[in-house]
């Protein structure tokens, strides 16, 4: 039978990632994941894992390359991240550069690479890059962290102008605080929870799948005309400042 749904997901093991896993395996989705930790769904029979650090690019691009695609779908998330939490007079270039190698580089590589098999084989397809609410404005002791998801909005505009006359579209989504192992720490810190709860303009806390669901409709066919642009799912995070 030939494979009509494909994705491929990055930071497929944790958080955010793991969750668009659930997402696609559930909507009949055949997913290859890309994560340097072993995956909760290695043993589902329409999941393949790739164990890997995606800032081996050559590796990287080898997933694309020799990978199956679909006939009426294929989706690429770009999930994996990374971020520093470090005053700027002690960020090291090396940490800077770590950074912008897993946030934006990798994401780089695995759009084009995915993109252009698309356009080889002729199959239809689009991409997400997971940013942030730090790719719309700056917060503090986050420095690499902030410009590198500044860049993965930038390098969204820049996919989509270059692949939209194949008909590829690609988004970005900002998250704002969403409940994962990366933020785990805020949620034992009851003034980082009372800051948070300000910081909103709902008063519900993000989760995971806020992020998978936006995701499924930006690749679906109802975002058919949606393209370059970067869909915010923070509660309000990013609208105003309580004064
Ligand atoms: N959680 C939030 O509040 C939030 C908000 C805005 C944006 N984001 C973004 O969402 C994405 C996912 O975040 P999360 O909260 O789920 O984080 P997480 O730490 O739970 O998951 C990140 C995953 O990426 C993988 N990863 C990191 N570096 C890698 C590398 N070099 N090679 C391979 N895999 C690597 C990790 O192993 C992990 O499985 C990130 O891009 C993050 O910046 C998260």
């Amino acid at each position: 039978m030939s494979l009509k749904h494909k994705a491929f997901i990055t930071g497929a093991s944790s958080g955010i990632g793991q969750s668009m896993v659930a997402a696609y395996l559930a909507a009949g989705y055949a997913v290859e994941g890309i994560d340097c930790s072993p995956s909760v769904f290695a043993s589902e029979p329409d999941y393949v894992h790739h164990q890997m650090d995606i800032t081996d690019s050559v590796r990287l691009n080898g997933v694309f390359e020799a990978a199956e695609y679909a006939s009426d779908n294929n989706v690429l998330i770009n999930c994996a991240g990374t971020r520093e939490i470090c005053r700027i007079d002690e960020l090291s270039l090396s940490l800077w550069e770590r950074v912008f190698a897993v946030n934006v580089t990798a994401s780089f590589v695995a759009g084009r690479a995915f993109c252009e098999q698309l356009v080889r084989h002729h199959r239809p397809g689009n991409a997400v890059n997971i940013a942030s609410v730090s790719g719309l404005m700056g917060e503090p002791d986050r420095t690499a962290y902030v410009s590198s998801k500044h860049a993965v909005i930038g390098l969204t505009k820049q996919l989509a102008l270059e692949y939209g006359k194949h008909h590829i579209r690609v988004n970005a989504i900002a998250p704002g605080v969403i409940r994962t192992p990366l933020t785990e720490p805020y949620y034992d810190n009851p003034a980082q929870m009372e800051k948070i709860q300000r910081g909103q303009f709902l008063p519900v806390l993000g989760e995971t799948q806020d992020v998978a669901k936006a995701a499924m409709y930006l690749t679906s066919s109802d975002a058919r005309f949606v393209t370059g642009s970067t869909l915010v799912i923070d509660g309000g995070w990013t609208i105003g400042k309580d004064l």
